[in-house]
């Protein structure tokens, strides 16, 4: 048993017809995976120049996770109306007021920061290069609108990462906009999705937990 892949477990720890089962993988095999996923944590994080990034068994379980981690009740995401599904899933499950802009308008998206200030937090999330039109966001525009009104800026990479900006780095690397705001990649999925996390110091204190 102990050279197999996955290991049957009774539940109730007897080994009749009656017992119900669950897959386990083995002991060691678990450790060689949570080393090896480590390691590929740390050369994603050192290839996009970022200081750390955490693997996610699908880029919907990266955004539904990356969302609900660090939006809650109270805080505003402001969101372009394109986002992929998975994006949206997740704005549901954070249960942060979101705000629509229209789709690539960073002057609109500048507009709902402007509304959205005294909110415990404020975000705004775009994908670089959109899964429906494959155009890209403003992402200098949008960032600097961030940086101006104290918001964070997410960004998913999924169809960009590995594609454009300097060595593959992404869309956001691609588009120029400073390195200020610190840049945190949360995710990468199953089809080499990614996500960026770019916050201002003052949101990522307060959401670094
Ligand atoms: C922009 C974007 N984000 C996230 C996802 C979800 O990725 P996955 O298919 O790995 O769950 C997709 C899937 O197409 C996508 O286009």
């Amino acid at each position: 048993m102990n050279n197999r892949c996955i290991q049957l477990i009774p539940t109730d720890g007897g080994d009749d017809d009656e017992s119900v089962y669950y897959l386990q993988y083995p002991p060691e095999r678990e450790e060689q995976q949570r080393v090896a996923a480590a390691a590929v944590e740390r050369q994603l994080a050192s290839w996009i120049g970022a200081g750390g990034s955490l693997l996610l068994p699908s880029g919907y379980q990266a955004n539904l996770t990356l969302m609900v981690a660090i939006a809650g009740p109270g805080d505003v995401v402001v969101s372009d109306e394109d986002n992929h599904a998975s994006l949206i899933d997740g704005l549901r499950l954070s249960r942060a007021r979101v705000k629509i802009y229209r789709h690539g308008d960073a002057e609109h998206a500048a507009a709902l920061l402007e509304q959205s200030r005294g909110a415990r937090r404020v975000f705004c999330v775009t994908e670089s290069i959109f899964s429906m039109g494959g155009d890209l966001a403003p992402l200098a525009a949008l960032s600097e609108a961030c940086l101006q009104h104290g918001a964070g800026l997410i960004v998913d990479e999924a169809h960009a990462l590995g594609v454009v900006g300097p060595a593959g780095r992404g869309g956001f690397a691609a588009s120029g906009a400073a390195p200020e705001p610190l840049v945190a990649p949360s995710g990468i999925s199953s089809s080499s999705d990614s996500i960026r996390l770019t916050l201002p110091l003052s949101s990522m204190s307060s959401t670094r937990t």
